[in-house]
């Protein structure tokens, strides 16, 4: 009988001391208790990109959710960012299933929600050398400021009617492209709220490009300020707060906390650029600071500086990055250099509402209503059929001089057009 006694204490306290162990070895990171069922969804609120900074002061920059039976796992610091997006980058490279990707994305076929492996390369691999290489892009270059000098022209256009420049820009930006007209949308807001940092972006403008054309994509380099007003405005408002989610592919460990397989990462990319621990007056819009002489004057948004990351980082880090950068300066600069910005009467400048609309990426609340005033040369804005460039090219052979840029209009029916398959879906 004693033996047997003795038989029982050992196996539980062999069970508990299993269990102490193994408890220890798995500690999660810290985070708020969650609810029976629903877990943490209750936290979240209306704009998860704010309740999880939140929660991030209580819990830490490495906290753990769980959304229903998910576990999720959120980075809130650059140096956390880092540990994932960088030292086990290969363990999180897939993307968390999900309803979206698989009835939408043609079950994950789409590169965004693509699993890892062969395709997910041979993608990532059309992208980089086909459509947004170095020289993909500039033998597109002339269809994009094209396509600028339309929106320019039809701004000019407006008289006294105030417009809306996020659906403008939208309209512009085709599908899954929203991210970069965002962009232009907030930095346009921003610089009318500081109507000396407009001046000063207009002086340098006006300095390299002059009154009588519109920037071109080759003026870009030599506009150190508007590159400036640009990282300013991916640091204050990232258009994909929370990054897109990713996956762990097997357990992990990182600063000392279990993370385990299968947990979503989310990464606050807002939260990181706006950490008062990394920035100077974080909430501040002071491009200045990216510049010589400013507390981070060579940080740049590619992915490289995790203090500062629009596009996410790491191997999955956005593909049409490069095409996004040159669209979002293209656009910005055109619209601060041909025009003057003013708001409809009554509405002060420092007063402009700058809320986050609720949801996951990050728009305005309140459109952004305003008057463009030309201030280049008229002929800039007008181009009329009778003064079409008809000369020939030097050569053997009878070519048009100038390319024939015009815009089709469809006249037939819209299905006679077919459906076409998407590659990007993203935003
Ligand atoms: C301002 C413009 C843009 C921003 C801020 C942006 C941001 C992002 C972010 C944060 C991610 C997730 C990266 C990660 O998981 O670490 C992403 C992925 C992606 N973006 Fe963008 N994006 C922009 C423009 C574009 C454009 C213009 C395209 C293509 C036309 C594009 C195509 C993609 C694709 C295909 C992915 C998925 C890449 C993969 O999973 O391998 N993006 N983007």
């Amino acid at each position: 009988m004693n033996l047997l006694a003795l038989f029982f204490c050992t196996a539980l306290f062999c069970v508990l001391l299993y269990h102490f162990l193994t408890r220890r070895s798995v500690r999660l990171p810290p985070g708020p208790k969650p609810w029976p069922i629903v877990g943490n969804l209750p936290h979240l609120g209306p704009v998860p990109h704010h309740s999880i900074a939140a929660l991030a002061k209580t819990y830490g920059p490495l906290m753990h959710l769980r959304m229903g039976f998910v576990d999720v796992v959120v980075a809130a610091s650059a140096s956390v960012a880092a540990q994932f997006l960088k030292t086990h980058d290969a363990n999180f490279s897939n993307r968390p299933p999900n309803s979206g990707a698989k009835h939408i994305a043609y079950n994950y076929q789409d590169l965004v929600f693509a699993p890892y492996g062969p395709r997910w390369r041979m993608l990532r691999k059309i992208c980089s050398v086909h459509l947004f290489s170095g020289k993909a892009l500039d033998d597109f270059r002339h269809i994009r400021q094209e396509e600028v000098s339309v929106l320019t022209r039809a701004l000019a256009r407006a008289g006294q009617t105030p417009v809306n420049l996020g659906q403008l820009l939208n309209n512009l930006f085709t599908a899954g492209t929203d991210t970069s007209s965002s962009t232009v949308e907030w930095a346009i807001a921003e610089l009318i709220r500081h109507p000396t940092l407009m001046a000063q972006a207009q002086q340098e403008l006006d300095a390299v490009v002059g009154r009588d054309r519109l920037v071109t994509e080759l003026d870009l380099p030599q506009l150190t300020y508007l590159q400036a007003i640009i990282k300013e405005t991916f640091r204050l408002h990232p258009s994909t707060p929370l990054s897109l989610p990713r996956i762990a592919s097997e357990s992990c460990e990182i600063n000392g906390y279990h993370i385990p397989k299968n947990a979503t990462l989310l990464v606050n990319v807002w939260a990181i650029a706006r950490d008062p621990e990394v920035w100077e007056e974080p909430l501040e819009f002071r491009p200045s600071r990216f510049l010589p002489g400013g507390e981070r004057p060579n940080a740049d948004v590619r992915g490289n500086d995790f203090e500062v990351i629009p596009f996410g980082a790491g191997r999955r880090i956005c593909a049409g990055m490069s095409l996004g950068l040159r669209m979002v300066h293209l656009l910005t600069a055109t619209l601060v250099h041909a025009f003057d910005w003013e708001l409809p009467e009554g509405q002060a400048a420092e007063k402009l509402n700058m809320d986050e609309a609720y949801g996951l990426t990050l728009q305005r609340a309140a459109p952004l209503m305003v008057h463009p005033r030309p201030r280049l040369s008229p002929q800039v804005f007008g181009q009329v059929a009778e003064k079409l460039n008809m000369d020939k090219a030097y050569g053997l052979t009878l070519q048009r001089a100038a390319p024939l840029i015009v815009h089709p209009q469809p006249r037939l029916s819209p299905q006679s057009f077919g459906k076409s398959m998407g590659l990007f879906s993203h935003d």
